[in-house]
């Protein structure tokens, strides 16, 4: 995965993994992690085929990964609420952020407290996207509303840090979700049915209004903080920059402009070849 090590610098702090069973005679788990490139496609890092999701196959995974990629400051892993994620990064990196998807949280609130799916689906996942205080605590009390134990939940069993973009300690960007995992996961279905050695090498196909705000340009700062925490400027910022005639390239964050991208693929993949070549050279 060498085109992926050297294109990982070029990305956004931000590694999303997850598990899916494979469903040939063996069994087994492939443990997937990935990014997203300066366009928001899927970047893939890393890929195991394990036993099952436990503490030992996550821990061996982390260690893998964190050997190959580093641990860059201010990195994000986000991922589902499985506990051996969790105990597996805290045994493996030092200081880095686990956020949890969103999505994933929804259904726990949804199954826990027989609210209604479509109301507590929008006042959560607008909870957690928030940018700012006044919107994140607008959203709660639409949840307040629709059962009141919600609230006191939510802290208890995953701390706001995890799951809502203005609390956590580093930049989401746009991965508020594992929703990348369950496309990959989606993708390779029929993979996902071949034994062992094939299925790792379809992996590498793969690969091929009403308010004001105040922007300070110079800061690269908004007070709908959106242009603060996703590095790119907001409708806001894009406005002020339209109107000063700036150059809205100079206002983005490194991961989101075309050098980033064409520095990401720039390192090729070499093909593994055909099979049969392989067997009759030994
Ligand atoms: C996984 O690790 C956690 C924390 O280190 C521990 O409490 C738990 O018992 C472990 N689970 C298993 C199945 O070993
Ligand atoms: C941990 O990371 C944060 C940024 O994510 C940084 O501000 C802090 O200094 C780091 N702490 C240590 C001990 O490295």
């Amino acid at each position: 995965m060498g085109q992926s090590i050297l294109g990982w610098k070029h990305c956004i702090l931000v590694i999303v993994v997850d598990g899916t069973f494979l469903k040939a005679a063996f069994g087994g788990t492939l443990l997937t992690a990935l990014t997203q490139d300066a366009n928001r496609n899927i970047f893939p890092l890393a890929f195991a085929i394990t036993d099952s999701e436990n503490n030992n196959s996550w821990e061996w995974f982390f260690r893998k990964i964190k050997q190959c990629y580093g641990e860059r400051e201010e990195l994000c892993i986000v991922s589902d609420r499985h506990e051996s994620i969790e105990n597996a990064i805290k045994n493996v990196y030092t200081n880095v952020t686990h956020g949890v998807c969103s999505y994933h949280l929804f259904c726990n609130i949804k199954t826990k407290f027989r609210t209604d799916a479509e109301a507590t689906n929008i006042a959560f996942h607008a909870a957690a996207k928030a940018y700012n205080m006044e919107d994140f605590e607008k959203y709660m009390k639409d949840l307040d509303s629709l059962h009141k134990g919600i609230r006191n939940f939510l802290p208890n069993e995953v701390k706001y840090e995890k799951w809502a973009r203005i609390y956590s300690k580093s930049r989401r960007y746009a991965a508020m979700t594992s929703n990348i995992a369950e496309s990959i996961n989606v993708a390779l279905k029929e993979m996902r049915e071949l034994p062992v050695e094939p299925a790792s090498t379809l992996i590498y196909s793969v690969q091929s209004g009403l308010t004001t705000n105040i922007v300070n340009i110079a800061k690269k700062s908004c007070t709908c903080n959106k242009f603060d925490l996703d590095e790119l400027p907001c409708e806001h910022a894009m406005a002020v920059i339209r109107k000063m005639n700036l150059q809205y390239k100079k206002y983005c964050s490194y991961y989101f402009t075309k050098q980033a991208m064409l520095n990401t693929y720039n390192a090729s993949i070499h093909p593994l070849g055909d099979q049969k070549h392989m067997e009759s050279s030994t």
